[in-house]
């Protein structure tokens, strides 16, 4: 009996591979040079979800404007971010700078780019982009949306290359380069009907796969979600973590030589929950060098979410502020806690200048590892391995 069984299950299984072969096609129908680049990483016949994410109800911000999340348009963007045929030399891909295991940010001061180029300024993390008041993009804010960013660094020189300049190709050639590979004709008649491949698509795309990177399963959300209000003491926090929460959101009381007497230590005025991301308004927090020209650079007034500044184990996601010159937050807490008003910085947020003068936060030892230890309850976990975030090359 037990040997009938065995051989008839083996047909069966037989039957259904065969089966199934037939009806897919291994290198025919539809989709032929998509499965032959991707196997089953991307299948148009199943898509992953990025359009219908849960998100707490306490996260209302949203740069979104209008160009909401589809499946299909998601998972062009992935394939979009990771593919280095973006750039001249097939070298380079977004992904390059923006690596998942590093909350899509770098480990290196300045990232390496097409022919040994080097970024201007240190990458940025890409996580809960989506989720914030400041809808324009880049430290300095150039970028007047998500959408306008992504198809910048394929244009730039020491990035991706299509730089036009000095002989080399521009975008419009990366265009032709892309309507001329099977996956994108599949993928782009897939996605809009018909496989022309234009910038505006690309950058319908990318935006859309950025701003479907979120991270909520930390720490802080889960005390959040049981709350009613950021200023209440979280029932899964510790009393260092509660008062490191306070340290951070309350702003801090100074005295007339701009020395803090009281109070927080104001970061939630600029790095605002419970998104963390950047207050509009903000001016630049006195981090003013360039990494590879001599000078001063004032404009850098956005930051990234704190979200994810710190892995799980609380070691650095890479270097921090534009300059990448903060190793990690203990520096990063004692920046803040001396200002200096740097001669020509007239774009210092005034809040780091109490009746004129550089702050100075007075920090004892207890509240800096208060507020460390705040800052790593807003780590998450998941985004970091999830595949639908994962390079499907
Ligand atoms: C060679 C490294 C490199 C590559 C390749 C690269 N980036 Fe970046 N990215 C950076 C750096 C550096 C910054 C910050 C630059 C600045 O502000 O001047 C940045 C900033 C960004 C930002 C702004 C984030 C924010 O919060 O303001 C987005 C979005 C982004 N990159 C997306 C992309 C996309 C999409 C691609 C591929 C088309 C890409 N990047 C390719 C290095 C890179
Ligand atoms: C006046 C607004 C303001 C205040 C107050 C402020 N920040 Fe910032 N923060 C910024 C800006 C702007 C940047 C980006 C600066 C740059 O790179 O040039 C930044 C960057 C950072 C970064 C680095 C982010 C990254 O991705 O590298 C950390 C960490 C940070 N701030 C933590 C804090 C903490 C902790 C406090 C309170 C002690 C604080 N900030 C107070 C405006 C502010």
């Amino acid at each position: 009996m037990k040997t009938i069984n065995l051989a008839s299950i083996s047909l069966v299984i037989a039957l259904i591979s065969l089966w199934s072969c037939q009806k897919n096609g291994n290198n025919t129908g539809p989709y032929a040079a998509i499965k032959a680049k991707f196997g089953t990483k991307i299948d148009p016949t199943n898509l992953a979800n990025y359009a219908n994410q849960t998100k707490p109800t306490y996260i209302i911000k949203d740069n979104t404007a209008g160009n909401t999340i589809s499946n299909p348009k998601a998972t062009l963007g992935r394939v979009l971010f990771y593919d280095k045929q973006l750039s001249i030399n097939n070298t380079i891909s977004c992904g390059s700078c923006h690596i998942q295991k590093f909350a899509f940010g770098d480990t290196a001061v300045a990232s390496l780019g097409v022919l040994n180029g080097r970024t201007a300024r240190h990458s940025m993390r890409l996580i809960n982009a989506r989720f914030g008041t400041e809808a324009k993009f880049f430290w300095d804010e150039r970028a007047i949306t998500l959408e306008n960013q992504t198809t910048r660094p394929i244009q730039d020189h020491a990035e991706m290359g299509f730089s036009g300049q000095t002989g080399r190709p521009g975008l419009n050639d990366l265009l032709t380069k892309l309507k001329g590979i099977g996956y994108y004709q599949e993928l782009f008649k897939f996605v809009y009907g018909d496989q022309n491949v234009t910038e505006a698509r690309l950058q319908e795309c990318l935006a859309q796969f950025i701003r479907s990177i979120q991270s909520f399963d930390s720490k802080y959300d889960e005390g959040r979600a049981v709350t009613p209000q950021d200023q209440q003491p979280f029932p899964n926090f510790t009393q260092q973590e509660n008062m490191g929460k306070n340290l951070f959101l309350m702003p801090a009381q100074f005295n007339q030589m701009g020395i803090r007497t009281g109070g927080g230590l104001g970061c939630g005025g600029c790095h605002v929950a419970p998104e963390f991301d950047i207050h509009p308004a903000s001016g630049n927090n006195g981090i003013i060098g360039n990494l590879n020209a001599p000078g001063i650079d004032i404009n850098n007034t956005r930051s990234p979410s704190l979200r994810d500044i710190v892995a799980a184990d609380g070691s650095p996601n890479g270097p921090m502020m534009h300059t990448g010159n903060l190793r990690g937050l203990q520096a990063v807490i004692g920046h803040y806690g001396t200002i200096n008003v740097a001669p020509g910085n007239t774009r210092l947020d005034p809040k780091l200048r109490p009746n004129g003068v550089g702050q100075q936060l007075n920090l004892t030892q207890p509240e800096v590892d208060a507020v460390i230890a705040f800052m790593r309850t807003l780590t998450g976990r998941n985004v970091y391995t999830d595949v639908r975030w994962s390079d499907p090359f």
